[in-house]
C-alpha cells in the first residue's frame, strides 16, 4: 500500500504498472504462508497428526509413500490446496478418480488426523495443511529429514480428473521433466532431490513397462538399465501381466528414507524413464552423484525442495470441514 502512494498518480502508465504488480502480487500475499501460523489458533495440530500418521504407519507399512505422494499430486495441480482430497461427485470426475491415481491411496489417514485436530481446535486447519504436514512426518518417521512447514494454506472448491495430465509421466525425458518442475516454479536442482522420493513406495507395472517390452524399433529393453535388473522385472512384469497389483518396489529400502535411489539409479537400477533421465546431463548426473555419496547433503536438499514445492499458491478460500468435500 505505501507504494501506491509513492507512485505519481500523474501518470497512466505507472499506474498500469502497479495495478498489473498489484494484481500478479496479491494472490501470493493472500497466501502468505509461516511456521507459527497456527500458534496462538491451534498449538496441538501438529503434534496432534504427527501422532495419528504414526499410529497409522504401525498397521500399514504403505502409508508414508501414500501420504508423500499424495501431497506432490496436490501441489501440482492447482498448487497445495487439498484438491486430490476431494471425492467425485455429482457429474464431476474428481482429481483422485483420474489415470495416475493408480497408487494413490490412504486417505483415511487424513480423514482421521482431520477429525482428531477438529476436536482440539474446529474450523481451523485447512485439509491443504493437514497434508503438508502428514507428508514431512512420513518422511521423518521413515527416517528421513525433519522440516519446518510453512503452514497457512487454504482449501481449494475444484478438482478435476482431467487436470491429471499435467502431471509428469514417466516416460518423461530431462527436457519435458524440466519444464514441468518449471512451470511450477521448481528448478533443476528442485527436480533432482524431490526425484528423491522415490525412495520410498511401490509402482505397478503399468509405470514400468515402457522400458522393459517394445522400448524402441532396435531394443526390447532400455538399454540403460542393468540387463540382470532388466530380466528381474521383466519376470514379475510380463507382457501380458494378470497379476493385480503386479510391481515393483521403489528401492532396494522402500519404507526407509535414505539415499539408496541414487545409488541404484547410478548402476543401472531405477525403475521409470524419469528416474533414469536424471543421470543424462552432467549437471543434473553431478547433483545424483552428490546425493548418492552423502545422504545428508540429499536430506539437505531434499527438505529445502519440499518447502519450496509444498508453498506453491492455490486459489483455495476455505477451511473445509470435510477433507472430502467442499463446504
Ligand atoms: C519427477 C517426476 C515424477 C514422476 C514422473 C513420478 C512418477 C511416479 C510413478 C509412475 C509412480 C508409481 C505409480 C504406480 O505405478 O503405482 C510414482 C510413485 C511414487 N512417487 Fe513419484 N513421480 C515423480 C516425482 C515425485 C515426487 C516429486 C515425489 C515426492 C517428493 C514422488 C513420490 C512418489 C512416491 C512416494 C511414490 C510411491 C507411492 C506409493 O508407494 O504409494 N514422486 N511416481
Ligand atoms: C482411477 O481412475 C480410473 C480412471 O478414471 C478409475 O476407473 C478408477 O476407479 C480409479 N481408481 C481408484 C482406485 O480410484
Ligand atoms: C524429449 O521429448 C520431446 C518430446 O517427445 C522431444 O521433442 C525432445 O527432443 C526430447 N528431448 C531429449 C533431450 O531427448
Ligand atoms: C533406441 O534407444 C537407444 C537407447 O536410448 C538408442 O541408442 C537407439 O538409437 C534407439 N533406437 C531407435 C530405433 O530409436
Amino acid at each position: 500500500m505505501s507504494m501506491m502512494k509513492m507512485a505519481c498518480p500523474s501518470s497512466s502508465l505507472v499506474l498500469g504498472f502497479v495495478a498489473l504488480f498489484m494484481f500478479s502480487v496479491t494472490p501470493l500475499m493472500a497466501n502468505a504462508l509461516s511456521s507459527n501460523y497456527y500458534d496462538q489458533t491451534c498449538p496441538k495440530a501438529e503434534s496432534v497428526i504427527t501422532g495419528v500418521v504414526k499410529k497409522a504407519m504401525l498397521n500399514d507399512k504403505t502409508v508414508p509413500a501414500a501420504l508423500l505422494r499424495m501431497h506432490f499430486h496436490d501441489c501440482f495441480i492447482r498448487g497445495c490446496d487439498g484438491s486430490v482430497l476431494l471425492k467425485s461427485s455429482g457429474g464431476n470426475k474428481a482429481e483422485k478418480d483420474g489415470p495416475p491415481n493408480i497408487s494413490l491411496h490412504a486417505f483415511y489417514v487424513i480423514d482421521e488426523a482431520k477429525k482428531q485436530v477438529e476436536k482440539a481446535c474446529s474450523g481451523v486447519v485447512s485439509c491443504a495443511d493437514i497434508l503438508a504436514l502428514a507428508a514431512r512426518d512420513a518422511v521423518a518417521l521413515s527416517g528421513g529429514p525433519h522440516w519446518d512447514v510453512p503452514k497457512g494454506r487454504k482449501d481449494g472448491r475444484i478438482s478435476k480428473a482431467t487436470d491429471t495430465r499435467q502431471l509428469p509421466s514417466p516416460t518423461f525425458n530431462i527436457t519435458q521433466l524440466r519444464q514441468n518442475f518449471a512451470q511450477r516454479g521448481l528448478s533443476m536442482e528442485d527436480l533432482v532431490a524431490l526425484s528423491g522420493g522415490h525412495s520410498l513406495g511401490f509402482s505397478h507395472c503399468s509405470s514400468i513397462q515402457n522400458r522393459i517390452h517394445n522400448f524402441n524399433k532396435s531394443n526390447d529393453v532400455d538399454p540403460s538399465l542393468k540387463a540382470s535388473f532388466a530380466a528381474s522385472l521383466r519376470k514379475v512384469c510380463p507382457v501380458h501381466n494378470k497379476v493385480r497389483n503386479a510391481g515393483a518396489t521403489m528401492d532396494s529400502s522402500s519404507a526407509t528414507f535414505d539415499n539408496a535411489y541414487y545409488k541404484l539409479l547410478l548402476q543401472g537400477k531405477s525403475l521409470f524413464s524419469s528416474d533414469q533421465a536424471l543421470i543424462t546431463t552432467p549437471k543434473t548426473k553431478a547433483l545424483v552423484s552428490k546425493y548418492a555419496n552423502s545422504q545428508q547433503e540429499f536430506y539437505d536438499a531434499f527438505a529445502k525442495s519440499m518447502i519450496k514445492m509444498s508453498s506453491i499458491a492455490g486459489n483455495g478460500q476455505e477451511i473445509r470441514s470435510d477433507c472430502r468435500f467442499v463446504n
